[in-house]
């Protein structure tokens, strides 16, 4: 079976690592791929979001399977698109992905079918917006409708905050026709958790919880990121009242609203949650793996992926067809200096033969170059350890980071700290 992942980082390394354990796979391609990818798949050089190159590139080479890593190509529609040429894929289709392709959309969706969210309001004019304002207190959240790779939502303490971020989003149209429609949106205390869900059409399966660690630098302190870290399972879903509170109050709704709405939703569905005491809210819908988050996740997996593919595909995946490695799985995100700002690139990596074999380094922002690996990217490698413990995999992870260097190399040093002195 030849099989082809779209995209370029951590997450779609993890994929790839994955895949290449299948024994129902011989050949595994990656568009466009980075330097870890091109050590375990064959990297072709189409980007993500040209659909119509990558699906030609799928005909001409009869690829039996699809995975979509990022959100851009499956909000644009690749998906509808690979379909109508008879073509396997393995994500939402257009009409679904907006779910995360808009804002507005997924709280329409929340409000219609009683989804916990934080309560908002929709605004399409600056004026509308200034308003709107008085309606919550502060800090206020206000979010771009459509998608701004990470950076459309900002946390506002005053109104002056406030201000500026209208004007950036709706004047100076930062984020361009994201900013079209904005939310502002109550600010809810507590937890964030990750819950990434695979929907078949007719049932939503949870796999394995991660916590995620959003902000650059240790302490939760200083700017957000796309993730610098992450640990799974997470600890907070042990508790089984939390559990079936989260099926009942958000995942059968979401099946629910689904069918409602005809949206015939295969893929992955990633459920951002805020936890505060016995408050459980949905803050994001991404319709796309999280990145680190597949990182930790799938390593633990021990079903073939493609034995889900093909339960996903006939419409009927169980709980019970996943199983997972008992193991403790935490991944640290080597950051480029400067990052999740401008950030320096083309920084040669060493270390990659000292790393432990039981380690895996998911490659992100990197590139090949005369036989060398250098950092192309703000996130370049995600470090990943699995042990009996999460002490152990910490300190495994831990000790293998430091085995690596690139100038101006920087990670958190907290990753799974919590976790590792509460279990
Ligand atoms: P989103 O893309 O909507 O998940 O927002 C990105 C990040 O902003 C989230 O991961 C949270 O850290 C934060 N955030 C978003 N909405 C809220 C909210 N209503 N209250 C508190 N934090 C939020
Ligand atoms: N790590 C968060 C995300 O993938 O959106």
């Amino acid at each position: 079976m030849k099989v082809l992942v779209i995209g370029s980082g951590g997450r779609e390394h993890a994929l790839v690592w994955k895949l290449k354990q299948s024994t129902q796979v011989t050949h595994i391609f990656c568009a466009p791929g980075n330097a870890g990818t091109a050590q375990m798949a064959e990297n072709v050089p189409i980007a993500a979001t040209d659909i119509t190159k990558l699906v030609e590139w799928a005909k001409l080479n009869t690829i039996d399977w699809t995975i979509v890593g990022p959100e851009q190509p499956l909000v644009a529609g690749i998906v509808d698109t690979f379909h109508q040429n008879k073509l396997k894929i393995f994500g939402p289709n257009k009409a679904s992905a907006k779910l995360e392709g808009s804002k507005v959309f997924a709280k329409l969706f929340m409000e219609k079918y009683n989804i916990p969210t934080a309560p908002f309001k929709i605004c399409q004019t600056i004026e509308e917006a200034r308003q709107g304002i008085s309606q919550f207190d502060f800090p206020l959240v206000i979010k771009a409708d459509g998608l701004a790779a990470g950076k459309g939502v900002l946390i506002c303490n005053d109104s002056q905050e406030a201000e500026e971020a209208l004007k950036l989003l709706m004047e100076e149209k930062k984020f361009g026709k994201a900013g079209d429609s904005i939310l502002l949106e109550a600010f809810l205390p507590g937890k964030e958790a990750s819950l990434i869900c695979i929907l078949d059409g007719n049932h939503i399966i949870p796999l394995e919880s991660a916590s995620d660690y959003k902000r650059a630098l240790d302490g939760d302190l200083g700017l957000n990121t796309g993730g610098m870290g992450c640990y799974s399972p997470n600890t907070m879903f042990n508790n089984s009242a939390i559990r079936q509170k989260i099926k009942q109050t958000i995942l059968d709704p979401i099946l629910k609203g689904l069918e409602q709405e005809h949206l015939h939703y295969q893929g992955v569905l990633f459920i951002g949650l805020m936890i505060h005491h016995d408050q459980i809210n949905v803050l994001e819908f991404n319709v796309r793996f999280g990145d680190p988050e597949t990182q930790v996740i799938l390593p633990r997996l021990q079903t073939d992926f493609i034995d889900v593919l093909s339960y996903v595909h006939q419409g009927n995946l169980q709980p019970q067809d996943l199983t997972w490695h008992k193991d403790k799985s935490i991944c640290v995100i080597l950051a480029s200096k400067g990052y999740p700002n401008s950030y320096e690139k083309e920084k040669l990596i060493t270390g990659f033969e000292k790393i432990d074999q039981q380690v895996i380094p998911f490659h992100a922002g990197t590139e090949n170059r005369d036989s060398k690996i250098f950092t192309s990217g703000g996130r370049v490698l995600g470090i990943t350890a699995l042990a009996a413990s999460f002490e152990q995999a910490r300190k495994l992870a831990y000790s293998n980071c430091e085995k690596i260097y690139f100038e101006g190399m920087h990670f958190r040093k907290d990753i799974g700290q919590q976790v590792t002195f509460s279990t």
